[in-house]
């Protein structure tokens, strides 16, 4: 977890953690317990408003790990998914949920998350997170597979997804995950792939190249 402005809320049995940087303003959090998170408050998080479990009910909810929680009642933390999954969000970004270890393009680890929205647009300003930005685009995918891209590996498929974007260029996964498009169906289960984030490929949600003419640049 990085420790870059991280507040942190405290109340029985619970410590909440909210990382301004990563809210993408979905509202997950609003709406299920908006007496705990409201943004017309300041400071917005009053962990006190209800019982510690049903806080971690809801923070699990945040797709961004903008918001995080420690138990300090003694009951568990947030479980590790046993599975990772690549969510495709229609006009919007991708959501990966499971044992995710992002790098940089070095491979150097930066964050350990079990939630994460990374771009695809090609248009946030907080490189590789999304930032909401594709509201404001045309960025109008709706968040289909292509059929020549259905592989399903067969068994069970333990291990950490490895997550690196690659300098001016796609996502690189490494380890087991599911693709699973905008009506909820995974339509690839692979031990690795290439996701556009630039938001110009023509075989979205994976990387067909665009980005190496098209002036793509992230680090
Ligand atoms: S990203 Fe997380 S913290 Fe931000 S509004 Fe959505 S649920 Fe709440
Ligand atoms: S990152 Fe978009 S085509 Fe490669």
């Amino acid at each position: 977890m990085s420790e870059e402005r991280i507040h942190t809320y405290t109340a029985p049995g619970i410590v909440v953690f909210f990382e301004p940087k990563l809210c993408t303003h979905v509202a997950e959090c609003i709406q299920g317990l908006p007496q705990v998170f409201n943004t017309r408050d300041k400071p917005w998080v009053h962990p006190e408003q209800a019982g510690a479990d049903p806080i971690a009910e809801v923070i699990e909810r945040c797709p961004t790990s903008a918001l995080r929680y420690e138990r300090t009642d003694g009951a568990p933390q947030e479980a590790i998914p046993k599975r990772n999954t690549v969510s495709v969000c229609p006009k919007g970004p991708l959501f990966f949920r499971g044992d995710l270890i992002l790098t940089d393009a070095l491979g150097n680890e930066v964050r350990r998350e079990t939630r994460l929205a990374l771009c695809r647009c090609g248009a946030t300003r907080n490189p590789p997170f999304c930032d909401g930005r594709h509201f404001w685009q045309t960025f109008s995918d709706q968040g289909r597979v292509p059929g020549q891209a259905l592989r399903q590996r067969t068994g069970a498929m333990p291990g950490a997804l490895t997550i690196t974007p690659l300098h001016n260029g796609p996502i690189q996964l490494k380890g087991p995950f599911e693709l699973i498009d905008a009506k909820g169906v995974v339509r690839y289960r692979e031990d690795g792939a290439l996701l556009c984030r630039c938001g110009g490929s023509n075989n979205k949600p994976f990387c067909d190249f665009t980005h190496q003419w098209n002036g793509f640049q992230a680090p």
